[in-house]
């Protein structure tokens, strides 16, 4: 075999050790030599569960190292465009948790440098890589269904239903300093995307493979169930925080399909909570990534003729090399995220899943719902400037 690739990871926090961590060390293609974050202690505690050689603080100091091939961003949001181009201009593939950027022409901008380098690109579209959603992809592309009519997709998880579960996640022993509220302007208009960025993202994202057209012009409504919650977990009281807690939007499709997205983190059903069906002219399929009972993914076809849905085995070749049975499903689909993008770069051909373009086509659809939502109308896409 190949030398495997040279990994960097910058970020430690949970997602880092639930789903990144054990991605790349269950790869058989990929080494992570050095790990990064401004909490050393933290880096140093993943060094350790993970056998991670190295430990920085200094993000500049992975990024200087010609000997790693591959870095992998997993700090929080507002991090992700500055630490991705500076990865770009370093010449590394990258591997960047969503959203890469807030702005959809951004994120053009970094897919044209990466190309513009041949380097690969990747964003944590977690969703895509369940075995179960491969196996659908895989399915619809050798015509299950036909031509395809209706998607319909939702995000319907109640992570944050209790308005005592903070807003932000993170765990923090001081007042995080120097960083800008949101979901602070209490006007209609003014409503911070949060639900339709977080795993409406990847939702959408599955539609758009599902459908397999462009979409030509959305309309659709942000709405915030649960006004007062505490903002961190060193809150003792609720605030007004005007955020997308749950959205809904329509679409038309390039190719004829209607398409629609329900989004929400405050709808009762179990973590990470993803449903998306396609119907088509010679079939239809719906999966489920919604945990119950210690069972991770469902897969469901019909036909014309058997209109009754079946559930659908899915076959070994769409699970990651190290999976086993009653693993987590965040490690069972990051698995399959990391090991698809290691075999993308060790391959070295065209194709590239996930990457920065398609996430691009995603955060513009973002754009244009909470245009729609501001401006009370259809948005044509792709949109304009
Ligand atoms: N794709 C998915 O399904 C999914 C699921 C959960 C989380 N996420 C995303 O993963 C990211 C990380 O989430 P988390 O819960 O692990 O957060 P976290 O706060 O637990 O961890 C982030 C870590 O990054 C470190 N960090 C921040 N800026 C840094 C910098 N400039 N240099 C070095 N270290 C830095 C922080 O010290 C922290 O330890 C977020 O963007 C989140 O939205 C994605």
């Amino acid at each position: 075999m190949a030398e495997k690739l040279r990994v960097g990871v910058i970020g430690a926090g949970r997602w880092c050790a639930s789903a990144h961590l054990p991605g790349f060390t269950g790869s058989p293609l990929s080494d992570v030599v050095m790990i990064c974050d401004v909490d050393r202690e933290l880096a140093e505690a993943r060094a350790k569960e993970f056998n991670i050689p190295e430990v920085v603080t200094d993000y500049e100091k992975l990024l200087s190292r010609s000997d790693i091939d591959v870095v992998d961003i997993v700090t929080r949001g507002e991090s992700h465009e500055p630490l991705t181009f500076a990865a770009l201009e370093a010449g590394k593939h990258i591997l960047v948790e969503k959203p890469v950027c807030h702005d959809y022409r951004d994120v053009l901008r970094a897919d044209a440098i990466a190309r513009s380098k041949g380097l690969k690109t990747k964003v944590g579209l977690t969703f895509r890589y369940a075995p179960a959603v491969q196996y659908m992809f895989d399915l619809v592309r050798n015509g299950y269904i036909g031509d395809p009519y209706v998607f319909n997709g939702y995000e319907q998880n109640s992570q944050w239903l209790d308005p005592d579960n903070p807003m932000d996640k993170r765990i923090h022993k001081v007042k995080p300093a120097g960083e800008e509220p949101f979901g602070t302007d209490f006007s209609r208009e003014g409503i911070h995307v949060s639900s339709l960025e977080g795993y409406g993202a990847p939702t959408i994202d599955i539609g758009l493979e599902l459908v397999n057209s462009d979409l030509t012009q959305v309309v659709g409504l942000l709405g915030n169930m649960v006004p007062f919650r505490r903002r961190t977990n060193l809150d003792t009281e609720r605030e007004r925080i005007n955020i997308d807690d749950a959205d809904m939007f329509m679409a038309e499709c390039a190719n004829g399909a209607l398409y629609s997205m329900q989004s929400s983190y405050v709808t009762v059903g179990n973590y990470p909570g993803i449903e998306a069906r396609i119907f088509g002219s010679k079939g239809a399929l719906k999966v489920r990534l919604v945990e119950e009972f210690g069972v991770i993914q469902t897969l469901h076809g019909a036909k014309p003729d058997a209109v009754e849905f079946v559930p659908m085995e899915i076959p070994d070749k769409f699970f990651p090399p190290a999976y086993q049975p009653g693993q987590r499903w965040d490690t069972v689909f990051y698995s399959g995220l990391v090991h698809n993008f290691m075999q993308e770069i060790v391959d070295g051909g065209e194709t590239n899943q996930g990457n920065f373009a398609q996430s691009a086509r995603v955060q513009e659809i973002i754009n244009a719902v909470a245009q729609s939502h501001r401006e009370h109308r259809w948005v044509n896409l792709p949109l304009e400037g």
